[in-house]
C-alpha cells in the first residue's frame, strides 16, 4: 500500500466504527427526526451526531484536508490535495423507522480521485474498504463480485430520490424494465450498502439516479477494486456525483446498460 494511503485507512476506519457504535447504541430508542429537502427526506439527531465525531476528528487531526458532509458540517479548502466525502449515517429513513440496514460511509479523495474508501454496517460489524490499486475487503477478507452473466439470473438494487413525489425523472421506468428482466430487484434503503453488497457479489447490479457525492464516493471504490465496473448511463462518463449511477460485476454492465437506454 502507498505509504500515504495507510493513515487515511485507518483514520477512516476509526471513525467509522465511532460513528457506527453511536449508531449502535442509539438504534431504536428516542431522537429527533426532522425533514429537509422533502417531507420524506429526513435527518436525525443521529445523522448529526454521527457527523460532528467524525468532522471533529478530521479538522483536528488533518486540519489542511477539505471536507465535503452531508449534513454540512464540512470545510472546503479548495486547494487541499486530499477531500473527505462524508455520509454519516446512510439509511435515514430505515433508521428512523429501526429497519436494520444502515450504514457510514467514508470516502478520501486525492486532486479529485478516490483513493481510500469505507462502509461501515455496526449491527453486522461489517467494515467494507478499499485502498486505490490495492483491491476491496469485508473485514479481514478480500472481497471480489459475482460472475453471474445472465440478467435474468441478477438479483440487483435500487433506490429512489426524495423528489420522487413530485418529480416524473422518478426511476420508476427503468424499475419496471428491471423487473420484467432481472431475476430479482431490491430496495433497501442505503445505497452505499448497495453498492458494497454488489462489491461483494451478494448483487449483481446497481443502479439509481439523483444520488449525491457522498453517497457513493466510497462504494464506488470499493466496487472497482473488487472487480467490479461503474458508469453513468451512457456507459461513458463517471458517476461520481451521483447523478446517474450504475455499479455491476461488470459482467452485466452492458446489459444493464441496455436496459437503461432504452
Ligand atoms: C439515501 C439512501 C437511499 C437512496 C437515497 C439516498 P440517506 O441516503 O442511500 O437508499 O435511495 O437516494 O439519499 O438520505 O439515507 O443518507
Ligand atoms: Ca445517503
Ligand atoms: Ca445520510
Amino acid at each position: 500500500m502507498r505509504a500515504e494511503a495507510a493513515p487515511l485507512l485507518e483514520l477512516a476506519a476509526r471513525l467509522a466504527r465511532g460513528a457506527g457504535r453511536i449508531q449502535r447504541e442509539r438504534y431504536e430508542g428516542e431522537f429527533g427526526i426532522q425533514s429537509k429537502s422533502a417531507v420524506i427526506d429526513l435527518v436525525t439527531d443521529v445523522d448529526r451526531a454521527c457527523e460532528q465525531l467524525i468532522v471533529d476528528a478530521i479538522q483536528t487531526q488533518r486540519p489542511g484536508d477539505a471536507i465535503l458532509a452531508e449534513e454540512g458540517g464540512g470545510t472546503d479548502i479548495p486547494d487541499a490535495e486530499w477531500r473527505w466525502v462524508i455520509d454519516p449515517l446512510d439509511g435515514t429513513t430505515n433508521y428512523a423507522h429501526g429497519y436494520p440496514r444502515f450504514c457510514v460511509s467514508i470516502g478520501v479523495e486525492q486532486r479529485g480521485i478516490a483513493a481510500v474508501g469505507v462502509v461501515y454496517d455496526p449491527l453486522l460489524d461489517e467494515l467494507f474498504s478499499a485502498v486505490r490499486g490495492h483491491g476491496a475487503r469485508l473485514n479481514d477478507r478480500p472481497l471480489s463480485v459475482s460472475s453471474e452473466a445472465r440478467l435474468d439470473h441478477a438479483m440487483l438494487a435500487t433506490g429512489f430520490a426524495y423528489d420522487v413525489h413530485r418529480s416524473t425523472d422518478d426511476n420508476l421506468d427503468h424499475f419496471a424494465a428491471f423487473a420484467k428482466t432481472a431475476q430479482a430487484i431490491r430496495r433497501d434503503g442505503s445505497a452505499a450498502l448497495n453498492l458494497c453488497y454488489v462489491a461483494a457479489g451478494r448483487f449483481d447490479g446497481f443502479w439509481e439516479l439523483k444520488l449525491h457525492p457522498w453517497d457513493v464516493a466510497a462504494g464506488l471504490l470499493i466496487v472497482e477494486e473488487a472487480g467490479g465496473r461503474t458508469s453513468d448511463f451512457s456507459g461513458d462518463g463517471s458517476c461520481t456525483s451521483g447523478l446517474e449511477t450504475v455499479a455491476s460485476n461488470a459482467q452485466l454492465h452492458a446489459a444493464m446498460l441496455e436496459v437503461l437506454q432504452r
